[in-house]
């Protein structure tokens, strides 16, 4: 293996960077030549090829985003698209490739390896850390750390003012951002797409706090499990308490990644770029427990990965 390529796909994560600059510096270190493809799977099929030296990686260990830009490919998902990317790679001599993103990417991922034999090594790049079989993934803890100081702030003015603040955080069918968030935050009631919820019995909740002599309270929600628009509309009708709303939307995404975040990034980086050069074909790379190991994209892609139900028991407790 001398020539591999590496892009970023899919929703940017806080870490992408760390990962890049992990895989262009192993890589180098290991005398390949390292390839960076601009703007994911439709550069791949542009051919938006750059050689990256160690410089060019230089200082981005810090920076959210992805220096080689992101994009949900419509064009890669048909096979003209994926016949077009492997022409220009085999055009320019790359052999192998490693995608860093979430479940999408993945998939692509899987489909370039099984119709054309190229190597692709998976990252797992997403805040949503739905990605299955890893026990994270990049840009989670610095995406919660974001929506926890938003909590936090927020419940300081709930306090003055004596309201009910519903917090929308990211997460289209997945509720991990909020739980932890919601139980880092002290929330009273999480709102996650899969678990149902029951408005009444949340405002039952509120009741009972006032009863005791909770004055405010925060209510968290992931925005695949309904709106904090209607969720606050709802409470404010049928509790008669003040109420008001914050969507946080992609300020989640950004941002300078967290010290677990760029370690995590730096070690997956690394053991993919090594797995890849040591003859790996296929699959991405996970944490479990400490270790960073290879996961076959078939049996990773169809596995679940459930919230962890203790958590949510734990946060309710905590919210009596
Ligand atoms: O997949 C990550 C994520 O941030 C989700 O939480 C969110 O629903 C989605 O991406 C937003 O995507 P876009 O940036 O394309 O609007």
């Amino acid at each position: 293996m001398k020539r591999f390529a590496i892009l970023t796909s899919g929703g940017d994560a806080p870490g992408m960077n760390a990962a890049i600059r992990a895989c262009v510096r192993t890589g180098i270190y290991r005398g390949a030549e390292v390839i960076g493809v601009q703007h994911g799977y439709d550069g791949l099929q542009g051919a938006e090829f750059q050689t990256m030296c160690s410089q060019d990686v230089g200082a981005i260990i810090a920076r959210g985003g992805t220096i080689l830009r992101s994009a949900r490919s419509k064009s890669f998902r048909e096979p003209e698209g994926r016949k077009k990317a492997y022409e220009a790679m085999s055009s320019q001599g790359i052999e192998a490739l490693i995608a860093i993103g979430g479940d999408g990417t993945f998939a692509g991922a899987a489909v370039l390896y099984e119709e054309f034999g190229i190597p692709v090594i998976g990252i797992p790049g997403s805040i949503d850390n739905d990605i299955p079989m890893t026990d994270y993934s990049i840009g989670f803890h610095t995406a919660v750390d974001t929506a926890l100081g938003a909590i936090d702030k927020v419940r300081d003015t709930a306090y003055s003012h004596e309201r009910v603040f519903v917090v929308e955080v990211m997460g289209r069918s997945c509720g991990f951002i909020a739980v932890e968030a919601g139980l880092a935050g002290g929330a009273e009631a999480i709102l996650i797409p899969e678990i149902p919820f029951d408005l009444e019995s949340v405002c039952d909740k509120l009741d009972e706090g006032r009863k005791k002599g909770k004055k405010s309270s925060i209510v968290v929600v992931a925005e695949g499990a309904t709106k904090a628009t209607d969720v606050c509309d709802f409470i404010a009708s049928r509790t008669g308490y003040e109420a008001r709303y914050l969507v946080l939307g992609h300020m989640q995404r950004g941002g300078s990644p967290s010290a677990f975040d760029r370690v995590l990034a730096t070690r997956m980086g690394s053991a993919a770029t090594n797995m890849l050069l040591d003859g790996a074909e296929e699959g991405y790379v996970c944490l479990r427990g400490s270790e960073v190991v290879l996961q076959s994209y078939r049996d990773g892609l169809s596995a679940t990965r459930p919230v962890d139900p203790e958590r949510l028991r734990l946060a309710e407790v905590m919210s009596l």
